[in-house]
């Protein structure tokens, strides 16, 4: 439930920070594909249109190795997004989940 509150208040004053589609296109398309389409590996499903909350979230997750969070243990390879979100800031990751979800 904290969790949750924290990403509600950041994503109401971070709109204006960070471009959710140039950090999405430099640092995610090549393996979730340019519209969020694609399927990195096998099991997990393209992220477009994905809920802003539970994708901020994960990302978080991967980026701070959260254990506790259930996507961060859906998949057995997480080296790869630990790379890619390591020095995400907080802003970041809520403006990389509105662009994911707004895409189709
Ligand atoms: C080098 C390839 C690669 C890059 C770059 C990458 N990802 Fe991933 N992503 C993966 C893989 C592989 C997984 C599955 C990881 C696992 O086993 O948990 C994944 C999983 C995810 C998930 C969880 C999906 C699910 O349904 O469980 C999200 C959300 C995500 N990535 C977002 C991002 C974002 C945002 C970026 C850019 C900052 C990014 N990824 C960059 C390969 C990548």
């Amino acid at each position: 439930m904290k969790k949750i509150i924290i990403v509600l208040v950041l994503a109401s004053i971070s709109l204006m920070a960070a471009d959710g589609a140039k950090l999405y296109e430099k640092r995610c398309a090549s393996c979730h594909g340019e519209k969020a389409q694609a399927s990195p590996i096998n099991g997990v499903s393209a992220l477009a249109g994905g809920d802003v909350t539970e994708l901020a979230l994960t990302i978080r997750a991967y980026r701070d190795q959260d254990k506790e969070v259930g996507p961060y243990t859906m998949h057995n390879v997480n080296q790869m997004m630990k790379d890619s979100t390591a020095d995400l800031s907080r802003d970041q990751i809520v403006a990389l989940a509105k662009y994911i979800n707004g895409l189709k």
